[in-house]
This record gives C-alpha cells, structure tokens and sequence, in this order.
C-alpha cells in the first residue's frame, strides 16, 4: 500500500517523464501584469511546461526570479525572465511551442473592448511580428482584447511575413464557457465542474453567444434565460465594475488561459479528443464574409484538428446568432 506522500512522488515521477520526452517551452508576452503574473505561475505548476519564457516591457525578470523558486517540475526546468529589447523577445520566442499573449491595456468602468482597439492593436501588432520572425511555427494564444480585432491582426502580419498558418492562430475565449458553466450552475443549484455550456460567435458583448439548449438545462425559458444570456455577454463589466478602475478580469482569466495552454499541450503530446471553445478562421460563416468565428475546436499535434459546426440551435439563439454576426464582422474587418 502506497503512503500518501509516496503515491504523490509516483504521480509526479510519471508527469515528469511524459514532460522529458516532449519539452514544451512556453513563452508569456506581457508576463508581469495582471494576467501575466498569475498564468505564469499556474503555467509553472503545470508539469508539461519544460520551459517558461517570461517577456515584458517592465519586471519580467523579477516575476521569472519569484516564480523558479516554486518547486514543481524537474529540476531541469527553466524559468526566464527577459528584458525589453529587440534580442530580449528574440530569446523569449525562438524555439517556443506555445506563445500567450496578455500584453496590452485592460478595460476601466465604462470602457468596452473596442475602446481598447487604438492601445493594443499596435502592442499585438508589434508582438506578432516579432513572433512571425522568431516563432513562425508556435501555437499563437491571443488573450489582448479586443480579441475579435486583435486576432486577425495577428493573421495579417503572419500573411505578410509569408508565415501564416491559420491552424496554429487562436483568440482565447475560453474565460466565457468558465463563466457560462459557473453563472448556469448558480440558476439552477448544481456543481459547475459538471455544467458544460457551449459558447459560440467572438470575444465581446453580443458577438457572445451561449447556446444553453445544448447545455444540461435546455428548458431554462423566459425571463431566466434573457438574465443568464445577458449576464454571460456582460459578465467581463460586474469584475470591471468591481475592480473599480483597477483592471478588469484577471485571475479568472489566468486559469481560463492556463487551461487552453494544457490543452493544447495534451493535443501535441499525443492526446485524442480534446476540445476547446477558441476564436480560430473557420469556415462556419465564411460565405457571409466571416473570416473568424469561436465554437468548438478538437486540438490536435498540428493545432487545429477540426471545427466544430455549431449544430442545432432554437428561434432564440438563432437571433442571438444574427446580432453577433453584424459586431463581428465590423470587429474583424476594424482588425487589419
Ligand atoms: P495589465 O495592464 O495588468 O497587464 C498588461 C501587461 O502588458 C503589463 O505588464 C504591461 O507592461 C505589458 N505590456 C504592455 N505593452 C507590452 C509590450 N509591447 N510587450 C510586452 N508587454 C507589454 O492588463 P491585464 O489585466 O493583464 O490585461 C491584459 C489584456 O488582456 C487586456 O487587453 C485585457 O483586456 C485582456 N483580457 C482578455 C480576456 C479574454 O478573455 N481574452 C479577459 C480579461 C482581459
């Protein structure tokens, strides 16, 4: 019989030889802010992370010092943080599998994303060439709102560096299917780990669109489902409102961030079936002029394995549908 501690020392030593035969750098652009700091760390409690490259324009190096102390993984891993210079990111980039981008301003009370657009979208931009030129093969993790805009930025300058591939590119919008299986599991009483709503459209306001037919509770009617429906459009303002002109969603955000990064690392180290909600060029809505649109995506070894169809929705969310379409293509098309 296994003792507790030994148990847990087998599991480890199990974990760190599935991470020693695949070494996975990650690498955190923006990695001393609010999203950065926490999604570090958790990256760093994630045995399948060989190596984390922590860049940004001020205090990396201090949050890569803090974070290597912790005492997870094998004692080869290595955390760095590098300064902001041209060779800085050069470093922080080459020979990377996965790139998360947090870099850019957050949102203050009344703001919404797109009033984000005019600061980030050249942070994201100049970021993307720098990964065009030292990353042209990772897996590019768009978390920088507006993420409906700032993703096909990321595409264009990839397109002008001769380097885009259009299955490695993705908007996190996995922090809406958080909140959606959370804020459901409050209507209805239930245990959220067990509640798994499928989120479609983009990253912002209406472009929103939980489909709760498809969830556990597909009766939820009336006045109860315009609140729910509103509240996981608008969730993002109640943490923006709270924070009171601190920033808007970070922790959660971190953890949503930190789980699509594990699953894209289980996808390339072999494992079958994994889907996750991500904001990807898809085919769904092109012939509508749509070049991008979130639903659900199987990862695989080389980044997206398939697109998920939306699948059967009601009158109801088939509106919800229309009204994300017409922000959507506006959001896309400010992009570039
Ligand atoms: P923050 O201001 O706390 O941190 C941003 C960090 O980016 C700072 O450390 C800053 O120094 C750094 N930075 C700025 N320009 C940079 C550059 N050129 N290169 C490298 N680093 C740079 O902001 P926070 O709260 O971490 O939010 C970051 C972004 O994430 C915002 O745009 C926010 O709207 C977005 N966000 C996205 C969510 C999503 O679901 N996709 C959810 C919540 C926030």
């Amino acid at each position: 019989m296994f003792t507790a501690r030994q148990t847990f020392t087998s599991f480890q030593r199990r974990a760190f030889s599935a991470s020693s035969r695949q070494s996975s750098k990650v690498t955190v652009l923006g990695a001393s802010g609010g999203i950065g700091q926490p999604l570090s760390l958790l990256l760093k409690l994630n045995p399948r992370v060989t190596e984390l490259a922590l860049y940004d324009i001020r205090g990396a190096p201090g949050v890569a010092a803090d974070i290597s102390h912790i005492n997870t993984n094998s004692k080869d891993i290595k955390v760095t943080g590098y300064i902001p210079t041209t060779e800085g990111l050069r470093e922080a980039l080459s020979g990377t599998e996965v790139v998360l981008i947090p870099a850019g301003v957050p949102r203050k009370p009344g703001m919404t994303r797109d009033d984000l657009f005019n600061t980030n979208a050249s942070i994201v931009r100049d970021l993307a060439k720098a990964a065009a030129d030292s990353a042209p093969d990772a897996n590019i993790l768009v978390i920088s709102n507006p993420v409906n805009s700032t993703v096909p930025i990321v595409a264009e300058i990839f397109k002008s560096r001769g380097v885009y591939n259009p299955k490695r590119l993705f908007g996190v919008t996995s922090l809406d299917v958080v909140r959606a299986s959370r804020f459901i599991s409050e209507v209805k009483g239930t245990n959220p780990a067990n509640e798994n709503v499928t989120v479609v459209g983009g990253h912002s306001g209406v472009t929103i669109v939980p489909l709760i037919s498809q969830s556990n509770h597909p009766n939820i009617s009336g006045e109860t489902l315009d609140k729910l429906v509103n509240r996981i459009q608008f969730g993002g303002d109640e943490v923006v409102k709270a924070k009171d002109g601190a920033g808007s969603a970070t922790l959660s955000m971190a953890m949503a961030g930190a789980r699509f990064a594990e699953s894209l690392l289980k996808a390339s180290q072999g494992q079958k079936g994994v889907i996750e909600p991500t904001f990807v060029e898809s085919p769904l809505y092109k012939e509508k002029g749509i070049d991008f649109f979130a639903s659900r995506v199987e990862l695989g070894p080389k980044g997206v394995e398939k697109i998920y169809p939306i699948g059967k929705i009601n009158d109801y969310e088939q509106k919800l549908v229309d009204a994300c379409l017409i922000d959507l293509r506006k959001n896309i098309e400010k992009g570039p």
